[in-house]
């Protein structure tokens, strides 16, 4: 996608030193990043401070995130917000995240609006609570025309769920005579996960150096490289997605080949 130099350049203006635009080749960058986003509640606890706390902060890093992304002209975005094992947290929790979902959509669809973002869910939308499902059906609605960046925010989101209910749709053509059971193939799978129409991500990142994918686009990520940072979700920023974009242009693809020469 195409970016504007001038607002780039300004918005990684004065960095940290380690790290800046110029050790990134833009001519290279992953279409699609995709962002484990964890570590929110050690955040807050290491402040001394109750575990929303952090899910609050970690909005500021989404923000950031979301606006670095747009800068830089990625195709799209994947973030995991909530999986379908989140539940299984206190109560309180879970009613916190849900509502805080709910006012950040409201508070950021002005900036999607800007930007010129479009945003898609992966996951099950019909388990969440009726203020949150409201908003985020309005964010589908008004950025269903949008051609920047898509935004995908994974909520109620898990893999396997998301793979059995893949197979389920084929199930159903198939017993219904639409589709030749022999014509089932990785592309009949594919257009049938809640990511149908994106790219599979190239880099996924995920913060607080937990070393698993936690039921995230098992599928998809099959050939993402990963870049694992302890940084924890609220203290990410712009220059450590440039840190991870760098070392993902420096690995070696194969893709199962052998690099010639
Ligand atoms: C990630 O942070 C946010 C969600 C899973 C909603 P955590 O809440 O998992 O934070 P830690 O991993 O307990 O520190
Ligand atoms: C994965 O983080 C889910 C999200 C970031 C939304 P978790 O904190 O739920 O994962 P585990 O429990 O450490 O595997
Ligand atoms: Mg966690």
């Amino acid at each position: 996608m195409r970016y504007d130099a001038d607002a780039l350049a300004r918005h990684f203006a004065d960095g940290p030193g380690d790290v800046s635009l110029a050790d990134v080749d833009m001519a290279r960058l992953p279409s699609h990043i995709s962002i484990i986003m964890d570590g929110n509640g050690r955040w807050a606890e290491a402040r001394g401070m109750e575990r929303p706390y952090g899910h609050m902060a970690g909005v500021d890093s989404l923000r950031e995130t979301i606006t670095t992304c747009v800068r830089l002209g990625i195709d799209a975005l994947s973030a995991y917000a909530f999986s379908t094992e989140n539940w299984k947290r206190p109560q309180r929790e879970v009613d916190m995240l849900m509502h805080l979902f709910a006012t950040t959509l409201v508070n950021e669809l002005p900036l999607f609006v800007q930007e010129n973002v479009r945003l898609v869910f992966l996951g099950d939308l019909e388990a969440l609570p009726r203020e949150t499902r409201e908003v985020f059906e309005e964010g589908l609605a008004k950025t269903a025309s949008h051609t920047g960046m898509v935004l995908a925010l994974a909520v109620n989101y898990g893999s396997r769920a998301e793979i059995a209910r893949a197979c389920r749709l084929v199930a159903a053509d198939v017993a219904a005579g639409r589709m030749d059971p022999g014509s089932v193939d990785e592309f009949a799978v594919a257009e049938r996960l809640y990511t149908a129409g994106l790219s599979d991500p190239e880099l996924l990142i995920r913060t607080s150096g937990e070393l698993r994918l936690s039921n995230f686009l098992l599928w998809q990520l099959a050939y993402a490289e990963f870049y694992v940072t302890p940084v924890l979700w609220p203290d990410f920023d712009r220059w450590e997605l440039l840190r991870a974009v760098a070392s993902f242009q420096g690995r070696e693809r194969r893709f199962g080949g052998v690099v010639q020469g």
